[in-house]
């Protein structure tokens, strides 16, 4: 039997018309999450993948062949793979972290639209550099947190906003592994050279962005951090013991950070720790705290139902908020808003303005933490 709620879900799907053209993509960095890249590409009837590049002889070729595609072109770098492709549409960059700068920047100064991974890159300058090349641009650059597409972190968002819980004055977040240093497909994470941050950058931008999207990104304005490689040390943290020779980054960070509105932001985040859980996500406002359960291998998911925590006539209440199901997969979903943002000429589904943010609090812990000392947040002109 129909019903009457699908008439209106109907005509939402109606809204947008595909005109038959194909979006030409480029994947750029062939290791581990580029394969999730390519699967979601895949099922984008809209889309075809023409291109893939890594700096590693015959590994885009192999991982093209691996996950079923036959025709498409294959370089030993980003910059053949945009300087060949004269009419390629976009690419996903997913390459380790030090390569995301050098390479967003190149695409979007050659026009082309920029799927970006997490985190956006390492250093705030390099940010800021991104921001300055897609404003000149014109073009699309979305950043790569599929969170953001969990009907959860939507409903975190969507409480914050409501007002239901007032003005929000102070938030804790973060995560925490006891045991989840990165390594099963090699050290691309835990080198220096390549990744240029540990924990901090792979998993503490998820904190970040779960809580400064839920109330509007303001600007962070301090930050009084501290990070450091403690166990990355130790061969048993690791999959192979020479690992140990390699490591260079944090593997816990923590920081005081202020933001514009008078609110504070008290974050930690760790790979590898004695203990269970560094905390859940607090969110206080004066009607009302939200209290966001962890979950045991943070990587950016929820780990059950939310309580709301307030006062009616005077009584201390609880309001238990259900775990909200999810309508297909996030991460297809976080490329098929790419897609369409291009398509549609739709804002940035994830847009640089907001993870600059995001970027310069991670930023500002590195130098917080280097300088042993409070730190200013500046972010330049863009
Ligand atoms: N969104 C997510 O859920 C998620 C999950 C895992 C990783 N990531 C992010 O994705 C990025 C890549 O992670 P990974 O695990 O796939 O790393 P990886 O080391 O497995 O793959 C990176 C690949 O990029 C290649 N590369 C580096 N520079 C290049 C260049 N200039 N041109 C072409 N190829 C180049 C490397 O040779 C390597 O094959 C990281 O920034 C990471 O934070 C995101």
């Amino acid at each position: 039997m129909s019903n009457i709620l699908d008439a209106f879900k109907e005509k939402q799907a109606e809204a947008r018309v595909y005109t038959g053209k194909k979006i030409k993509v480029g994947i750029i960095g062939c290791g581990w999450i580029a394969e999730a890249h390519l699967k979601s590409y895949l099922k984008c009837e809209d889309v075809e993948v023409v291109a893939f590049a890594d700096i590693v002889p015959g590994k885009a070729e192999a991982f093209a062949k691996a996950n079923g595609v036959e025709n498409a072109n294959f370089y030993l770098s980003d910059k053949e793979l945009i300087d060949n492709e004269k009419d390629i549409d976009a690419v996903s960059i997913c390459t380790y972290n030090r390569q995301h700068a050098p390479c967003a920047i190149y695409a979007l100064e050659h026009g082309v639209h920029v799927l970006l991974e997490k985190p956006m890159c390492v250093t705030l300058e390099e940010a800021v550099e991104i921001c300055k090349a897609e404003k000149k641009s014109g073009k699309i650059l979305s950043i790569g947190f599929q969170p953001r597409f969990d009907e959860n972190m939507k409903m975190v968002k969507k409480i914050c906003e409501s007002g239901v819980l007032g003005k929000i004055y102070y938030i804790q977040t973060g995560g925490g592994r006891r045991m989840g240093i990165p390594t099963p497909f090699g050290t691309s994470f835990i080198q220096e050279d390549t990744a240029g941050l540990g924990a901090l950058g792979d998993i503490g931008c998820y904190s970040l962005d779960m809580v400064l999207n839920a109330i509007g990104y303001p600007k962070p304005l301090t930050v009084t951090g501290f990070k450091a490689g403690l166990f990355g040390k130790k061969p048993e943290y690791l999959q192979k013991p020479e690992y140990t020779e390699v490591f260079g980054v944090d593997d816990f960070a923590a920081a005081y950070i202020r933001l514009e509105g008078d609110i504070v932001l008290d974050f930690r985040i760790a790979w590898a720790m004695h203990c269970d859980t560094p905390g859940d996500t607090i969110i206080m406002g004066t009607e009302g705290g939200l209290r966001i359960p962890s979950t045991e291998c943070w990587n950016g998911s929820i780990g059950g139902p939310m309580t709301i925590y307030h006062n009616i006539a005077g009584e201390c209440v609880e309001t238990v908020i259900p775990e909200c199901s999810n309508d297909g997969d996030n991460f297809d979903k976080k490329i098929r808003s790419f897609i369409d943002a291009i398509e549609f000429n739709l804002p940035s589904p994830v847009p640089s303005s907001q993870i600059i943010y995001n970027q310069a609090i991670i930023d500002g812990i590195a130098r917080s933490s280097d300088a042993g000392k409070e730190v200013v947040i500046e972010i330049p002109e863009i």
